[in-house]
């Protein structure tokens, strides 16, 4: 049966036996068994981005874990997938000695370095007999986190341990127990000891999310993500750092019983086979060329990831060749991190302006002398709030560090020690609203000063950008200037009013002509069809994220339905707590609320989930609607037959490896498929990962 199945089975027969009622052998025999769906379920959902079931069912069988866990605690094993939420608070971090040191790199910071470097490595390869042809180098992303040291026994998570000073770190296996993306098992045929090494970090998107989430119940901003996912990892408590949604990758290797492969592209295709995460971007080089251009891709395209890298690690690809060439003082000579120029500068912060946000929180914004950071010329940065001012003693007139990182605004980091003239002046929060004049206030445990006037134009402009923004509902050529205008003229007052809009009333505008009121119109009318989820964001409702909308929406089948929900029940779903439950129940006690989606039903914008937002519980979505490619002879089955059972299993095979293909299935002798695989971060399967994928 396939693990949809498996967990609907095993819900139904939860629901129709109480945990209470189990024998211990029962109780024994289910919690092996769901604790092998809960971590299936884990790995679709964390690792592969492909939930299979709906988080209320997936919640369902890891309370039900829990429950017989705690009603027979020693079936609780070290790799339980219920440590996830995190075990008892540590007295303290016990030391870790690393049987062999994680060591650092040596950075290049331009071309002439990194050339350097390889004519290094090639005059020592030389003096040993090899010659350039033969030496191919592999680029990875150096993403900007922090490193840790995983020891895998008999395929269970022991230990997970920080890079300390390489010699000897900190014991945090409960913490990393808590990153999704850690497997506590390992998949395949792990050898009987093996040592993981990769990097915790925090993806932009949550680093955002949870400041978004901290700024609202009046907790610190934290300046960046890197410090942000050290912090976490520092922690006596493993619950909050659950909270925070660490990632991992993997890179590397340490200590390993047995056999590992010869190289580190085959070595990173091994620790995807072992169900570790790997870093999506990787490619083989054959010149020194090719990883030139390699890194100056990256440089460019580095703001279209979701997660920060301050670099590029080049390193010699066969481990007989790294093994050769050894390493100096605490670095490897068959590595090198090519780094980027830094996005952070100092310039001056010329003033502080105020600017009120949607919900009427005001915030202070730095005006800065204009400076240019990794290409973009940097003039105004958020400096959060009044706290965040103070606690960095920023003062105006000072010379400050901004720093910007890819589609996050540009945020003023800390002021540049010691070039203070005096002149500098202390900020202070206006006591009136920017925009309206009426009083700000401050509540208890909030970190903003709020306009709460009814009546504030600028909130209302600011709610109707944001419901036509591109996270929200998308609506092409209705940016922050049209809000300010149509709110200006009276034309919109409240979201439904943007679809009461008409080529009449925007041809009166100025600088609107034929042309850009047809396409302004269309997008209005394109944007009634939108998911839900869209819908949901754009409304502005506290503490509802682009993510935290596409969870409500995955719960519900329509608005109606989440508003009937009670608070409990919202609060009963993994990933709501209960500042965000309160925020949606209270928005739709409002009759001006209810009132306001009536509308936007009566003008004809969809309030229904669409069926692509439904969790997805189709038997094989793994392999269905998915491009593969065949290269090499595979173990057992002849390319046809494998052929065969992809298409069987509703996927395609193609003949070229492409930015379009999923998966590439290599078997021995594959030739130059794989190498353009690897170039192209497609990843790799061999017919035991098929075949396993198809099982499913
Ligand atoms: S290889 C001896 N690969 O960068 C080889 N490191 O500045 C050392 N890092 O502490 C590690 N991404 O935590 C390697 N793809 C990658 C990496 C990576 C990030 C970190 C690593 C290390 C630091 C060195």
């Amino acid at each position: 049966m396939d693990i949809v199945g498996a967990s609907l089975e095993a819900i139904e027969q939860l629901k129709k036996t109480s945990v209470d009622e189990l024998s211990e052998k029962e109780a024994a025999d289910t919690a092996e068994h769901l604790s092998e769906i809960i971590r299936q379920l884990g790995h679709a959902y964390y690792v592969d981005d492909n939930p299979l079931v709906s988080d209320g069912q997936y919640d369902f069988l890891f309370r039900a874990l829990q429950d017989i866990e705690s009603r027979f605690p020693k079936l609780k094993t070290p790799d339980s997938p219920t440590h996830r939420i995190g075990g008892e608070p540590l007295e303290k971090f016990e030391k870790v000695a690393h049987p062999v040191p994680l060591l650092s790199l040596g950075n290049a910071y331009n071309v002439e370095e990194l050339r350097a470097w390889f004519e290094r490595c090639m005059r020592l390869l030389t003096d040993e007999g090899a010659n350039e042809e033969s030496v191919d180098l592999i680029v990875e992303l150096k993403i900007d986190g922090l490193a840790l040291a995983l020891t895998y026994q008999g395929g269970s998570l022991v230990l997970g341990a920080t890079r300390g000073n390489g010699e000897v770190g900190e014991n945090v296996t409960p913490h990393v127990k808590t990153i999704r993306s850690v497997p506590l098992k390992l998949k395949g045929d792990p050898p009987a000891r093996i040592e993981v090494r990769g990097e915790a970090y925090l993806k932009l998107s949550t680093f955002e999310e949870l400041n978004r989430q901290w700024i609202e119940s009046g907790e610190k901003v934290r300046a960046n993500p890197r410090n942000t996912a050290a912090g976490s990892l520092r922690q006596l408590d493993p619950t909050s750092v659950a909270e925070r949604k660490l990632d991992f990758w993997a890179y590397g290797i340490g200590p390993v019983d047995g056999d590992a492969p010869g190289s580190q592209s085959e070595r990173l295709s091994w620790l995807q086979s072992l169900g570790l995460p790997v870093g999506p971007h990787y490619a083989l080089c054959s010149t020194i060329e090719e990883v030139i251009s390699y890194c100056e891709e990256w440089t460019e395209r580095r703001d279209q990831l979701d997660f920060e890298i301050d670099g590029v690690v080049v390193k010699v690809n066969s481990i007989d060749l790294q093994d050769r060439l050894g390493n100096v003082a605490n670095a490897p000579r068959w590595a090198v991190a090519y780094k980027f120029p830094a996005r952070e500068a100092t310039t001056t912060l010329l003033d502080i302006e105020h600017s009120v946000g949607r919900t009427g929180a005001v915030k202070p914004v730095a005006i800065l002398e204009p400076v240019e950071i990794g290409g973009v010329t940097v003039s105004r940065a958020t400096l959060h709030n009044a706290d965040y001012i103070s606690e960095r003693d920023i003062r105006i007139g000072d010379r400050v560090v901004v720093k910007r990182a890819g589609d996050v605004i540009p945020q003023v980091v800390k002021p540049v020690e010691g070039v203070r003239t005096g002149k500098e002046r202390i900020h202070h929060m206006p006591e009136l609203c920017p925009e309206c004049g009426e009083p700000l206030v401050r509540l208890e445990g909030e970190a903003d000063y709020r306009c709460v006037s009814a009546t504030c134009v600028a909130q209302q402009k600011r709610l109707i950008e944001h419901f036509a923004s591109r996270a929200a509902m998308d609506i092409v050529g209705f940016g922050e200037k049209l809000a300010v205008l149509l709110v200006d003229e009276g034309l919109v007052r409240s979201i439904p009013d943007i679809y009461r809009l008409d080529a009449e009333a925007l041809l009166a505008l100025e600088g609107f002509k034929e042309k850009k009121v047809a396409n302004v119109l269309e997008g209005i009318e394109a944007s009634k069809q939108n998911m839900l989820s869209r819908l949901l964001f754009g409304l502005g409702i506290r503490f509802i994220g682009e993510t935290t909308a596409r969870l409500l929406v995955s719960n519900y089948l329509s608005i109606d339905e989440l508003g009937k929900a009670s608070q409990e029940e919202l609060e009963s779903i993994h990933g709501i707590g209960p500042e965000t439950a309160g925020s949606v129940y209270q928005w739709f006690r409002s009759a001006q609320n209810r009132d306001l989606v009536e509308q936007l039903k009566g003008l004809g914008v969809n309030t229904a989930r669409l069926a692509s937002e439904a969790p997805s519980v189709s038997s094989n979505t793994k392999v269905s609607d998915k491009t593969f490619v065949l290269t090499g002879t595979l173990a057992t089955l002849k390319r046809s037959e494998a052929k065969q059972l992809i298409e069987q299993a509703g996927g395609t095979v193609t003949g070229s490896v492409s930015s379009n293909t999923d998966y590439v299935v290599a078997g021995d002798s594959a030739g130059s498929k794989l190498g353009r695989a690897n170039e192209l971060g497609v990843p790799v399967l061999d017919e035991e990962g098929l075949l396993a994928m198809l099982e499913q």
